[in-house]
């Protein structure tokens, strides 16, 4: 969803969601590599491709978890992607309003930080590797208890269901700045998301809504 994808590529389906509310007006923020943060007035909307991260936070939003951004409020998918062609994978863009978070500076959470090295030299974490970082992340939160909410989430996320990939970068989490806290804004790495309908709309008809 860069500006040089979009400026190389037509998005019509983007160009929609971009004339329609709440995004219509709003500004670019920042851009992720498969998420743009807008700004509306004094809100900030999440537009993102990766279903999993999306719900994932959305998720433990609703359930009350402090250690995530806050979703203020979930459109859920707003429209298909505009790479989609064909498939049972169907890719979505996915909408949220979230709560403004500052970035953590370098060199504050050393503990975290060493951990997290590990992923920047060794790579990213896979699906075997998943069930090893839940362990560490929990071995974490034991041995430094005022990281056990920081670090139960990630286990979570390690856990949810159908993840394949993990993005366990200083980027990826930030702090609320009312209170300190740390929270994780993007721990999960791109993988199909299909929808719950224990809560949500089942797929197809998710797809035919928004063909
Ligand atoms: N709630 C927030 N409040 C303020 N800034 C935010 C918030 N969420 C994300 N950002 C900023 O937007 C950037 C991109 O967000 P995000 O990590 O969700 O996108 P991404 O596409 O996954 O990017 P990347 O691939 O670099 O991880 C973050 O690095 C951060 O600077
Ligand atoms: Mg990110």
């Amino acid at each position: 969803m860069s500006e040089h994808l979009r400026t190389r590529f037509p998005t019509p389906n983007l160009d929609r969601l971009l004339q329609t509310e709440p995004l219509k007006g709003a500004k670019v923020f920042k851009t992720g590599s498969s998420s743009t943060i807008f700004e509306a007035g004094d809100s900030l909307l999440r537009l993102t491709l990766q279903g999993s991260g999306h719900n994932f936070l959305a998720q433990q939003s609703a359930a009350g978890n402090p250690n995530v951004v806050k979703v203020l409020r979930n459109y859920g998918a707003v429209a298909l992607s505009d790479t989609y062609e064909s498939g049972p994978e169907v890719e979505f863009y996915w909408l949220a309003q979230v709560e403004r978070l500052v970035e953590i500076e370098v060199g504050s959470e050393p503990v975290i930080e060493a951990w997290l090295a590990q992923f920047d030299e060794d790579g990213q974490p896979e699906s075997q590797d998943l069930p090893a970082v839940a362990q560490q992340c929990r071995e974490l939160a034991q041995a430094h208890k005022e990281y056990a909410g920081f670090m139960e989430t990630l286990a979570l996320a390690a856990e949810f269901r159908g993840i394949e990939s993990m993005d366990l970068r200083l980027s990826n989490c930030m702090r609320r700045p009312a209170t300190g806290e740390l929270v994780w804004t993007d721990p999960l790495d791109d993988c199909f998301y299909e929808p719950d309908p224990a809560m949500e709309m089942p797929l197809n008809e998710l797809f035919a809504r928004l063909k």
